[in-house]
């Protein structure tokens, strides 16, 4: 029997009398490529930070990779093959990107790339994440940029180098959080391609939140999950997604961003 990567039971969060995420389930499999998206403040951020254990949750429950993960911590999580990127990238910017790759938050709690400065390794593993990083690199076709400082990056660029760090982890699932915010057009397109190309060539399933509907239609997912209010409205192909009423609507009544 094929255990879901991630699955997700009757998942609650309520911040005081705010309820952010409104008993959701939701499954998906090793290798699979979906797409999280819904209008502001309807609950997405919330959901990776109750599935990847940085908030306590109300009910529910969360498996990945076939284990019971729920009420377990962040590193516990990451342990089990969990990775997730956080909505605003975060990288050493007087560090080159190499060196970012080499530092990369190792527990998935605020980064804290001092701690994993300070843990000592062999050199014989040392030498390996070396190779291992640049070897990242090359997979999303940014070794030109090895050397730079992260503070010479574009937006776009720095997305890539924080997929490259959730990378150095050898993930078998990740959880990106707007990996295209605020990237130009072609490159957004790029970074998706690359990201298809981890899930079909390296079985590593992916759920990965965008905030425009018309973008991620258009792009090479498996499936798109639409949250609202809190809720899953609906999940489907992008072109089950495409033919629903009630997803168009929901779109046009919060935010228009469907065109
Ligand atoms: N730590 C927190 N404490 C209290 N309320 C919170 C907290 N985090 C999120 N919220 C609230 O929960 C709701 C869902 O927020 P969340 O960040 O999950 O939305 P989102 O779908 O990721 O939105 P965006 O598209 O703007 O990133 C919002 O009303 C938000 O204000
Ligand atoms: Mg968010």
């Amino acid at each position: 029997m094929i255990l879901p990567a991630l699955q997700i039971s009757d998942l609650t969060k309520d911040f005081g009398g705010l309820r952010a995420v409104d008993g959701i389930s939701f499954q998906i499999e090793e290798g699979e490529f979906v797409g999280l998206i819904g209008p502001n403040g309807c609950g997405k951020t919330t959901t990776f930070n109750c599935i990847s254990g940085m908030l306590a949750i109300t009910s529910g429950r969360i498996e990945v990779l076939g284990q019971d993960a729920t009420g377990m911590r962040p590193d516990q999580i990451q342990s089990l093959g969990l990775t997730r990127t956080f909505q605003h990238t975060w990288l050493w910017r007087e560090m080159t990107v190499v060196e970012n790759l080499l530092v990369p938050p190792r527990q998935q709690f605020s980064p804290n790339p001092l701690l994993a400065l300070l843990r000592p390794g062999s050199r014989k593993a040392e030498k390996q994440r070396v190779i291992d990083a640049y070897s990242v690199l090359d997979l999303l076709e940014v070794t030109h940029i090895s050397h730079n400082l992260a503070s010479e990056l574009s937006g776009g660029q720095s997305k890539l180098v924080d997929i490259g760090r959730a990378l150095m982890s050898s993930p078998r699932f990740l959880l990106l959080d707007e990996p295209v915010a605020g990237v130009a057009g072609p490159l957004a397109e790029r970074i998706f391609q690359s990201l298809r190309a981890l899930t079909s060539d390296k079985g590593i399933g992916m759920l990965v939140i965008e905030h425009n509907m018309d973008f991620i239609l258009r792009r090479d997912v498996d499936r798109i999950i639409v949250m609202d209010a809190g809720r899953i409205l609906m999940e489907g192909t992008p072109n089950e997604i495409k033919q629903s009423r009630d997803v168009i609507e929901a779109y046009l009544g919060n935010q228009g961003q469907m065109q």
